[in-house]
């Protein structure tokens, strides 16, 4: 039998090359700290890249010794300390081994006829999660590739639901269907109503930045027509602020619309004591996500995506088609039910095996000690001549100004760090000001390497 892909063939040279990878993976992940490494631009890795894509293959040897010696150099390392921009992604050594195996054990996670046992894992995360926030036990949802594909399903149920809704209660369509959200919400809200072409509203928020309910009633005033969602963030990606959530989903019960919070980065918080407390309220939402590889540990691609009633999720987004009637027509918990997606990784795995490994109360001690730094470093910021803090911080990200400093100055100092290659610290903007932010996400960034940071700052 021809095998050209050496499907069957277990051989020497093959048994060479798993044990390449392995040593890579192992060599790789006993990195401490692992190599901050950078982007290239295009074309110097274009005359530094042979082809590699060709009739009879570079071979595996090849291949690898190009990813390690030129690829994953010109690719940041999320997971070194000092890369406190954007939101890294620090993930436990226990949830990469897992990945692994998910990788080789080729689960289908979309439906339970296929992924029944990694499903059932999957699950048992997402109504911890639920559950932790107070939402009851019937909540379920699903783990999707990112925030920006939960807040966008989590909007398509709600849009659904208040369709359903209006067409019961022989209401013709609104002029537009509209989302509310603040104005401090992540560019994907604003995403997903472009792509569901619905119109965001959006509402100014006070000087601390939480959104409130009567915010939204300002803002939106009398006409409610066509209002079918309002989206609370439950840590924003530029400050950490979470928007008042108790005082949100008042206003959203009152106007019978539905209230999902997005939560990608910051609902993490709400396991740590200290910041508990800013999540009052996420009991009453409808629908709520969190990314897993933001703040919970856990490899790229993952975020949690929960429904308080999840039988209105899988009306809207069940697909219908001759060959999958044989997974639709049962009341089997199939997760390409519940989101914008058919085919899945079954990516909620690696998560359900870290939190297995290490149990709750780990996750709850990190999260709090990232807390605990970002609150150090604002102590140390507003002690500081040079610096000044532009919001207190509620949860571990902290954003900062050195006065007197243009636009240009930040930028010099970021880039010289980033090519010297100590930090990965790119300036923000808040109101059209340049701002420096540390997103605070890996147990392994210290305060001592903050204070270097703002040190650094002082000529
Ligand atoms: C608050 C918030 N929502 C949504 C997203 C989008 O998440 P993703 O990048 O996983 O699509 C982000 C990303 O940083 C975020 O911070």
């Amino acid at each position: 039998m021809s095998d050209p892909l050496r499907m069957h063939i277990h051989d020497a040279e093959t048994a060479v090359l798993r044990e390449r990878i392995f040593e890579y993976t192992r060599d790789r992940m006993q990195m401490d700290p692992p190599p901050l490494d950078k982007g290239m631009p295009f074309t110097e890795l274009r005359a530094l890249m042979p082809d590699t894509i060709t009739e009879k293959g570079i071979g595996g040897d090849t291949a690898m010794t190009l990813f390690g010696d030129i690829l994953a150099p010109a690719s940041m390392s999320t997971d070194n300390p000092s890369m406190v921009a954007f939101i890294p992604v620090a993930p436990t050594e226990a949830s990469i081994l897992f990945d692994l195996v998910v990788s080789a054990s080729c689960l289908f996670g979309g439906s339970w006829l296929e992924g029944a046992g990694a499903i059932y894992a999957e699950n048992e995360v997402l109504t911890f999660l639920a559950k932790e926030a107070g939402l009851p036990e019937s909540a379920g949802g699903v783990f999707v590739s990112g925030g920006t594909n939960g807040n966008l399903s989590a909007l398509v149920a709600a849009r659904f639901d208040a369709e359903r809704r209006r067409t019961e209660a022989g209401l013709p369509r609104p002029a537009r269907w509209r989302v509310v959200t603040s104005e401090e919400a992540h560019s994907s809200v604003v995403q997903a109503g472009r792509v569901m072409d619905v119109d965001v509203i959006s509402v100014p928020v006070a000087a601390d930045g939480r959104m409130t309910g009567s915010d939204i009633e300002n803002a939106v005033g009398d006409d409610w027509d066509g209002i079918f969602a309002i989206v609370a963030t439950g840590g924003t990606t530029n400050f950490g602020i979470v928007d008042n959530i108790t005082s949100v989903v008042a206003t959203a019960r009152t106007h019978n619309v539905w209230v999902h919070v997005d939560g990608a980065y910051g609902i993490a918080g709400m396991f740590a004591s200290s910041t508990k407390k800013y999540f009052d309220g996420i009991e009453g939402v409808d629908s709520f996500i969190v990314d897993p590889h933001k703040w919970l540990y856990a490899p790229y691609d993952s975020c949690a995506l929960i429904y308080r009633n999840p039988a209105i999720a899988r009306a809207a987004h069940t697909q219908h088609a001759s060959y999958l009637d044989v997974l639709t027509d049962t009341d089997e918990w199939n997760p390409s039910d519940f989101a914008v997606h058919l085919s899945r990784r079954a990516r909620g795995l690696p998560l359900w095996f870290s939190l297995a490994t290490h149990g709750v109360a780990a996750y709850r001690e990190a999260i709090e000690s990232n807390n605990i730094v970002a609150r150090e470093i604002a102590q140390v910021i507003r002690d500081s001549d040079h610096l000044e803090l532009v919001r207190d911080p509620m949860l571990s990200v902290v954003v900062f100004r050195r006065k007197g400093w243009s636009s240009e100055q930040y930028n010099a100092w970021s880039d010289a760090l980033w090519q010297e290659g100590t930090a990965a610290c790119f300036p923000s903007k808040f109101k059209g000001e340049s701002v420096l932010r540390f997103a605070i996400v890996n147990p392994r960034t210290t305060v001592d390497i903050l204070i270097n940071l703002v040190e650094s700052l002082k000529d």
